[in-house]
């Protein structure tokens, strides 16, 4: 295989460059994967080596060729100037708020923002003297009232969880880099194949890679994405908090991305497909998706995103468990599980209720999220009826 000049790498599609990056053949004695690299010490060949830390690998925790690799293919999707890799996706969150907050700081989250982090502010953070305010996901521009003069991180994630409020990110970026606050997104409802958020001037793009990059419902892997700007210190708090990820989970995200551009297409046209059918379904009150101009902020996911992925969720007219309960347990098709991005689709009661503080949560009926997977959408489909069927039934 012949070395592609990087005038040329340059102008290669994202498509290309999952096949293409991240690999190093040779190095690997021509095999097409980096294999995991099991490993804590690193020997040096000499005294003068090991005195001045020269060896390209130092340490297991501070890397190896495997995450290496990932780190590779990860900067070039999300266009960053450097990765780092966490246990799971929360752990992702925690680290990338870690690297930018201190003791009297105050920060801006989304109300609609993955319940754990929400946690993370109030459990830890508050403990640590961060105060959070939670904002309206529709605030864009309208942010710049909550700033205060010690705010230092807002923190985005857009589509936001559960209910998929698009958020202006433009305009909230704008706001910030006016009072010089570090902007945080987790982006993992799109990953850099659908929306990059370092392009749109975000210095922070977090990843559960659990989900879509891994793709397989068998790995908990984090990514945190950062700018030039942002970078030192996200690798100054990975470092000294001690974080690592075993090799095996590394190897299985890079055999995952290898196959995620066709997953997430596929997934994002079936789940659309599936949202619409569901529209006009009796008992189903609502659709909350991104690509539905029903959906808040619609007017910026058509202007920001590439596409959809294979999330969104509906609002079932009805509020009794039983009904719930019926629906739920006449899918055959859907696991009921807490995760998503897999390959398998999947169906989860959600209420967003007792979480939301800076915005009314009241849908009038009760919240099921969808991950769709592979299968056949018709069929899917088809298995939607049979429990909208049973919970008619139930009523
Ligand atoms: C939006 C979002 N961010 C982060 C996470 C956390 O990922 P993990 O389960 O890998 O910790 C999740 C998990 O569901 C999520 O939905």
């Amino acid at each position: 295989m012949r070395k592609l000049e990087n005038r040329i790498v340059e102008t290669l599609k994202p498509a290309t460059k999952l096949a293409l990056k991240g690999r190093r053949p040779d190095e690997t004695f021509g095999f097409v994967n980096v294999p995991p690299f099991r490993g804590s010490t690193v020997v040096y060949p000499d005294a003068e080596s090991c005195l001045a830390h020269k060896n390209r690998y130092t340490y297991g925790r501070r890397g190896n060729p495997t995450s290496e690799a990932l780190e590779e293919l990860w900067n070039e999707l999300e266009g960053a100037a450097g990765t780092v890799i966490c246990p799971s996706g929360a752990s992702a969150v925690t680290t990338a708020m870690l690297s930018a907050l201190k003791s009297g700081d105050h920060v801006l989250v989304v109300d609609s923002v993955y319940r754990p982090t929400r946690n993370f502010c109030e459990n830890h953070l508050r403990r640590f003297g961060v105060e959070t305010t939670y904002y309206d996901p529709m605030i864009g521009a309208g942010i710049e009232a909550l700033v205060k003069p010690n705010t230092r991180v807002i923190m985005m994630e857009s589509p936001g969880s559960q209910t998929f409020e698009v958020q202006d990110v433009p305009a909230i970026v704008a706001v910030a880099k006016k009072h010089g606050i570090v902007t945080m997104i987790d982006n993992t409802y799109a990953t850099g194949l659908l929306f990059r958020p370092l392009d749109f001037g975000v210095d922070v793009s977090i990843n559960a890679a659990t989900k879509y990059p891994s793709g397989h419902s068998d790995v908990l892997i984090g990514l945190v994405a950062a700018n030039e700007a942002h970078l030192p210190a996200l690798k100054a708090t990975h470092g000294d908090l001690g974080i690592y990820l075993g090799p095996d989970d590394v190897f299985l995200t890079l055999r995952g991305l290898r196959t995620m551009n066709i997953r997430m297409r596929e997934q994002g046209v079936n789940a659309l497909h599936v949202a619409k059918a569901l529209e006009s379904r009796k008992g189903v009150k609502r659709v909350l998706h991104p690509a539905l101009p029903s959906c808040p902020g619609h007017e910026f996911f058509k202007r920001d995103f590439k596409g959809p992925s294979g999330m969104f969720s509906i609002i079932l007219d009805v509020m009794s468990d039983k009904q719930v309960a019926a629906f739920l347990n006449n899918l055959g098709l859907f696991g009921m599980g807490y995760s998503w991005g897999g390959f398998e689709s999947l169906a989860v009661p959600f209420d967003c209720t007792p979480f939301r503080t800076a915005t009314t949560y009241a849908p009038g009926g009760r919240g099921i999220r969808f991950s769709i997977g592979l299968e056949d959408p018709e069929d899917l489909i088809a298995d939607l009826d049979r429990g909208l069927a049973a919970m008619h039934e139930a009523g």
